[in-house]
């Protein structure tokens, strides 16, 4: 079996130049692709911020900061990422666009590469349908920020063989993160606990109960969570927790994973959290 020695993330969001930076602090290569040069700019920019702050924070040494940044190569081409031995898939969290990308991503590749999705919410099943063998389709699911969390969702959908699992098991391993498997079943593991435990938070706020400081400051401080729910909640972005909330009620009509109409009406809002600017707190 194969191990997977080069990579290619296709999406140069938050999420995707986070994988691809890791893939290269791994030393491994990693082609990350985007539809317009200024995708690419701003991807540009991330990866080399991110890789600074590792830096300061003694994470990285100059040198291994500037090897992964060299080992980053951003296209708009798609054809690029034909000799990659995963593809990632790291586009917006919408259905049609993602079998769109996953049609694309499998008219290119070539027959022995895992195509994986980070998908939070769509069933990998219906990604998988996209791409001419389902059984080397699977979810990785990481965490944000993807160069700080030492997480990886390994998503096992209906036709996905085990030698895809092993191979990617051993990939997110090298990665220095820890794979959990889980089925393809809507909120996985983790977003199957903490979206009911957000939405919990922000149907506490929508009511009065408490200021959003002292909801936030209850778990910090009393529970040592690093982000109080309702910071957690911009950082992760409102329009991605809404999607998440939609499909995990699509799929078990639970009322503890229902959107709040407070979600909704931000969401409408443009008040998306931290890459908006504001959310629940403002980020001038
Ligand atoms: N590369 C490597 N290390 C980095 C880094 C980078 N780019 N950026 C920061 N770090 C390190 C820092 O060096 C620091 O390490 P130490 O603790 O060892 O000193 C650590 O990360 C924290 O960094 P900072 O102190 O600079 O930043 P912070 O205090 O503002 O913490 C945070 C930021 C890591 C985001 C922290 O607040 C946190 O862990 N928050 C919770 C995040 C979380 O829950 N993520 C999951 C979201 S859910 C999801 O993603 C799934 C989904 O489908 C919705």
């Amino acid at each position: 079996m194969s191990e997977i020695e080069s990579v290619a993330v296709v999406g140069a969001g938050f999420m995707g130049t986070g994988i691809a930076e890791a893939v290269a602090v791994a030393g491994m290569p990693v082609i990350v692709r985007d539809v317009d040069e200024a995708a690419m700019g701003r991807a540009g920019e991330r990866i080399e911020t991110s890789l600074a702050r590792a830096v300061r924070g003694g994470k990285l040494s100059e040198s291994d900061a500037r090897a992964a940044r060299e080992r980053i190569e951003l296209t708009t081409s798609l054809r690029a990422i034909d000799q990659a031995d995963l593809v990632v898939e790291a586009v917006p969290e919408d259905e049609r666009l993602k079998l769109s990308v996953m049609e694309a991503i499998a008219g290119v590749v070539s027959d022995g590469a895992v195509v994986a999705s980070n998908t939070s919410s769509i069933p990998i099943a219906e990604l998988a349908q996209a791409v001419s063998q389902p059984e080397r389709v699977l979810g990785l699911h990481f965490f944000s920020p993807v160069p700080v969390m030492n997480l990886v969702e390994v998503v096992v959908a209906l036709d996905t063989n085990e030698e895809t699992i092993a191979r990617s098991r051993r990939f997110v391993e090298r990665l220095g993160k820890r794979p959990i498997e889980t089925k393809d079943r809507s909120g996985f593991i983790v977003n199957m606990l903490l979206v009911p435990y957000l939405m919990a938070a922000v149907r506490m706020y929508e009511e009065g109960f408490a200021s959003r400081e002292d909801i936030d400051n209850g778990m910090k401080l009393g529970c040592g969570h690093p982000m109080g729910p309702l910071t957690l909640c911009d950082f992760i972005g409102l329009d991605v927790l809404y999607a998440v909330c939609d499909s995990l009620y699509e799929e078990f009509k639970r009322d503890e994973y229902a959107p709040p109409p407070l979600m909704k009406r931000m969401v409408a809002s443009g008040r998306l959290g931290r890459k908006s600017g504001r959310g629940f707190y403002d980020y001038g």
